[in-house]
């Protein structure tokens, strides 16, 4: 079942005292990567999970970097474009950009100008929800570019730091509770 494939990927997750900075408690989404069969149950609950998102999303945005790794799998599955949103000085092009604060430091975002259309519902993906300062910077682009409707949706959530207040305009997913 579902919880039974969350207790084991939530297993698999490890996590690392004072990094990247003393106080901040570090969850390794790559541990589960490591673990090809918790990697696998892990694909399979986040593609069951964006299929059952009504209506239909028409693109995935990847949160860079570590929301590319889910992002591009779910949005083959979904047949719908992969669009990057990355830190700054990455895209080549036209972009919006935004700024940020975060669990540990400031940040600039950007995202191509053109690669959502007006009006789009957008599915945005990331490892892990933490201040939430990142997906409500990815809000602020997607805004920019006319996304209509956003659902955000994140493998792990630290819940105490009530990341979710900063996007509660639009729906937010998380998978493992931490
Ligand atoms: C981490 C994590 C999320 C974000 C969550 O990324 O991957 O994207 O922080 O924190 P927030 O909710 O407080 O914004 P990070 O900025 O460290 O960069 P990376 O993904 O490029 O490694
Ligand atoms: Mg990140």
């Amino acid at each position: 079942s579902r919880e039974e494939k969350l207790e084991i990927i939530k297993k698999s997750i490890r996590n690392y005292n004072d990094f990247p900075k003393e106080g901040i408690m570090f969850w390794d989404i790559f541990s589960v990567l490591k673990d090809p069969k918790a990697f696998q149950l892990l694909k399979e609950v986040l593609i069951d999970t964006v299929k059952e998102i009504q209506p239909g999303v028409d693109c995935v945005v990847g949160m860079d970097a570590r929301g590319f790794i889910f992002g591009s799998f779910l949005a083959l599955e979904l047949h719908v474009p992969f669009v990057p949103i990355r830190k700054k000085g990455k895209l080549p092009g036209c972009t919006f950009m935004a700024s940020y604060t975060k669990e540990y430091g400031e940040d600039t975002l950007e995202i191509q100008v053109g690669s959502i259309k007006k009006g789009q519902k957008v599915l945005v993906v990331d490892d892990l929800i933490a201040t939430g300062g990142t997906l409500a910077c990815a809000s602020q682009l997607l805004r920019q570019c006319g996304a209509e409707d956003i659902v955000y949706l994140a493998v792990m959530e630290l819940e105490q730091l009530k990341g979710r207040q900063l996007i509660s305009d639009s729906k937010c997913i998380s998978l493992i509770q931490l």
